[in-house]
């Protein structure tokens, strides 16, 4: 593959700081060297300019909004110009509000897109369903059409996703007003009580065969560190016990490989003030390889 790094340092989408600085994390802990090694070709973008300054902008329910909408933006361009190059983007956050951008850009080619979100946490809430007023929680909602207009606008009006065209796995947080859009449209979910019950094996299995019966024509990996156990990945904001093991995401990143339906992929949300020797930025490295073609033996 040719493979197009793009970091999004960005931390205003919630409310701890430093997951600005996941991009660095990211690329210390080696990853563009990992991913030459499987015998891509890698180039990395740098990074998008997110100003560190503190936001003005009061907005209770959207916090930071102006600073997202304009990273956001930045983004959906950048992404948009990477698939017309015909490059696999990589992005790196940056806290999980990114995927707005990614999303936006990527609908640009992809009018089917599937995508995998990989995540404790449904990030479907909308200023009016949101317990906090961080963005890093509403991606998906702002991705299938709702929420405030300057979000839903990025990369042009309308919804970029299909909500039919969508899998959570890994979901263990899912607040109220979350649940009822996840039934109102009859959203893929596979929760910890599915990975559970059925097995990782099963659900991967599953979700693959599922976004195939959906003709898409491309799927896109949102990938938050959030979404395994906090024992293997501690340095996230909005840690939530009983997650994904760490050998049930290698499986999972292997066997979204074996299928060959992948065609972007994001890590978000590690926050290396939070972390234990840069080891979630390890783990998030780690998880890249298995997913872009690195063989055990
Ligand atoms: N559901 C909570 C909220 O809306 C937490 C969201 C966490 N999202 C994330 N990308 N880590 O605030
Ligand atoms: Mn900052
Ligand atoms: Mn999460
Ligand atoms: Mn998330």
């Amino acid at each position: 593959l040719q493979i197009s790094v793009i970091g999004v340092p960005i931390d205003f989408g919630q409310m701890r700081r430093g997951v600005d600085m996941g991009p660095s994390a990211i690329r210390y802990a080696g990853a563009i060297e990992r991913l030459e090694a499987i015998g891509h070709t890698v180039k990395d973008e740098g990074d998008i300019y997110v100003s560190n300054a503190a936001q003005l902008e009061v907005h209770p329910k959207l916090r930071n909004l102006g600073a997202v909408v304009e990273a956001c933006t930045q983004l959906s361009n950048r992404v948009k110009e990477t698939v017309e190059q015909k490059k696999f983007p990589l992005i790196l956050g940056g806290d999980h509000s990114i995927a707005i951008g990614t999303l936006a850009g990527l609908a640009h080619h992809y009018k089917n897109l599937g995508v995998i979100w990989y995540d404790a946490h449904a990030d479907m809430n909308t200023a009016e369903t949101s317990p906090s007023g961080n963005i890093h929680g509403m991606p998906l909602a702002v991705a299938m059409g709702m929420g405030h207009e300057k979000l839903t606008n990025i990369g042009g009006s309308g919804a970029k996703i299909k909500p039919e065209n969508l899998v959570i796995i890994g979901a263990r947080s899912v607040d109220e007003g979350e649940k009822a859009l996840i039934k109102e449209k009859g959203i893929k979910v596979y929760s910890m009580h599915e990975i559970d019950r059925l097995g990782m094996t099963a659900v991967m299995k599953d979700a693959l065969e599922y976004l195939a019966s959906r003709n898409v024509d491309g799927v896109h990996l949102s990938l938050d560190l959030d979404g395994l156990d906090p024992l293997h990945t501690p340095g996230v904001g909005t840690p939530v016990p009983g997650g994904i093991t760490y050998r049930e995401s290698h499986l999972a990143m292997e066997m979204l490989q074996e299928s060959g339906v992948l065609t972007s992929a994001e890590f978000v949300e590690v926050n290396p003030v939070l972390d234990t020797k840069n080891s979630t930025a390890n783990v998030a490295v780690e998880l890249m390889g298995s997913l872009l073609g690195e063989s055990l033996v």
